[in-house]
């Protein structure tokens, strides 16, 4: 059985690259009628639109802008329903880390921006769906949140605090979404991207051993989770997060 999201379309916040990139391809792979790909820079986005549509035809359009802004939430949400004739599906990808170091000393500008970016957001985008599309014709969210959200780590305190908010932020939106609208979340371990370089690009073997499974995440590993969670094959799943995580959590692994 195939995993299908034929007919539907949304938004992906983050999409320029790493796994927001590969979720968007995962949701074109799977059929859908279109896909909004956000993200700071149109530099960056449309090239990927363009490669893209090569491959899969008039179905992706970049809506370049800052995830913090619910105006910029807003056009996109319109952009969906107006290009592709709904906006069924959100996935709220877009996060930062530019935090490190102990909470007691980590820069309070670096905290705000990492929670605004990875807690508030996703709620403003989360809106924006709901009052935009959802509220009347339904719909799936998926957030991406991080094992640092399940349990604390060392070296990244003030992610990990943003990462546990969006996963309650993901069960409280559950419960008061239904049942028009499922929303769900991934804690994903460390997947090599360049937000996580930082903890994987110094000893790439070590931190692949790390990970029960023995490898690193690849974006695509949890490009076909979020997929999943958006698709009727998860139809009576919701506020669940979802660990994508080379087994790292169940063995009581932190990450970072
Ligand atoms: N990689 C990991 O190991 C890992 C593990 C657990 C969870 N995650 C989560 O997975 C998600 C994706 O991370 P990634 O590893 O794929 O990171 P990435 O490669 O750095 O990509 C981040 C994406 O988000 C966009 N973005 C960043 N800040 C933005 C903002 N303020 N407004 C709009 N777009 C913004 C970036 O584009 P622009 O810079 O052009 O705006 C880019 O498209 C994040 O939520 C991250 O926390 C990652």
């Amino acid at each position: 059985m195939d995993v299908r999201l034929d007919g539907r379309a949304g938004v992906v916040t983050g999409a320029s690259r790493g796994i927001g990139e590969a979720i968007a391809r995962e949701i074109l792979v799977a059929g859908a009628a279109g896909v909004v790909l956000t993200g700071r820079r149109p530099e960056t986005l449309q090239p990927l639109v363009d490669d893209l549509e090569a491959e899969f035809g008039p179905r992706v359009v970049a809506e370049p802008g800052n995830v913090r802004d619910a105006d910029h939430a807003a056009v996109a949400v319109a952009t969906a329903v107006r290009t592709f004739g709904s906006c069924d599906l959100l996935v709220n990808n877009a996060g930062t880390n530019p935090s490190a170091g102990p909470l007691t000393a980590v820069d309070m500008d670096a905290v705000d921006a990492t929670w605004d970016v990875n807690q508030r957001a996703p709620l403003v985008w989360a809106r924006a769906a709901w009052h935009g599309w959802m509220a009347e014709h339904g719909g799936a969210i998926v957030s991406i949140g991080s094992v640092g959200g399940l349990a604390p780590g060392p070296m990244i305190g003030a992610y990990n605090v943003s990462k546990a908010a969006l996963h309650h932020l993901t069960r409280q939106l559950a419960l008061e979404l239904a049942p028009r609208v499922r929303v769900n979340a991934i804690a994903a371990a460390v997947v090599r991207t360049r937000l996580s370089e930082s903890l994987w690009a110094a000893d790439p073997a070590g931190a692949a051993a790390a990970h029960p499974l023995g490898r690193l995440g690849e974006p695509i590993d949890v490009a076909r989770a979020a997929v999943f969670l958006l698709s009727e094959h998860a139809s009576w799943v919701s506020g669940v997060i979802l660990p994508v995580d080379g087994g790292l959590s169940g063995a009581g692994g932190v990450l970072g």
